[in-house]
């Protein structure tokens, strides 16, 4: 495929959403056409889904949710991922399967083999070039959110040790794909979170 994979990963409140847009304007800035996307969502059909997983009021069986987050991803990956990297685009993806593996699998305590070969098989093994880390204690990433004055969906109402556990996962798989993975510190500033991954990322888009 021509295109460039790129996803990030982290905690709620880790600072994707601003590092995403930064690194849009740079890539578009450097010639590069860019498409930028999100899971749950990217498509009608996933944002149908996404109102689903977050926003339901009742009880979600954690099967069933990882089942839907698999049925967004493979549908986000098969009608607009897939097309946009056989076009030579760039993919800037904010969350791919390593959410479902940190989130569903630690989270939501399911086995995380299955889980990443849930993924694997929705998307027809679709692996990214590079997956961004942000890594922010758990703690750091709350008071954050705290300060954006919003309602809680229903994984970041979670209590504080869910989205420790799930921090842990992202660091553990991070650490055993250290090739795929750039892990950077989300609590310093946003330009040198931005400067390191213009670094890194410049490798990969050559
Ligand atoms: P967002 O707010 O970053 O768009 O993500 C929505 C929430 O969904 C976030 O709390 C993480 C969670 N999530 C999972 O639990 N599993 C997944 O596979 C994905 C993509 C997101």
């Amino acid at each position: 495929m021509a295109g460039v994979f790129i996803t990030f990963e982290g905690g709620d409140g880790s600072g994707k959403t601003t590092q995403i847009r930064l690194l849009q304007k740079w890539l578009s800035d450097n010639g590069h056409t860019v498409v930028v996307t999100r899971e749950p969502g990217g498509t009608d059909l996933g944002n149908e889904l996404r109102d689903i997983i977050l926003h339901s009021t009742g009880f979600i069986a954690p099967r069933a949710e990882a089942l839907l987050y698999a049925a967004d991803r493979s549908h986000h990956i098969h009608t607009l991922v897939r097309p946009a990297l056989e076009r030579g685009d760039v993919v800037v993806q904010d969350r791919y399967f390593d959410s479902s593996v940190a989130y569903q699998g630690a989270g939501r305590v399911l086995d995380a083999t299955e889980v990443r070969e849930l993924s694997l098989w929705a998307t027809e093994r679709l692996m990214p070039h590079l997956t961004i880390l942000l890594d922010v204690p758990a703690d750091v990433a709350k008071a954050r959110q705290l300060g954006d004055e919003r309602r809680f969906d229903r994984l970041e109402a979670e209590a504080q040790d869910f989205h420790e556990r799930v921090r842990e996962s992202y660091l553990a798989l991070a650490e055993a794909e250290p090739d795929r993975f750039l892990v950077l510190d989300g609590t310093v500033s946003v330009e040198s979170i931005h400067e390191a991954i213009t670094t890194r990322v410049s490798d990969v888009v050559g």
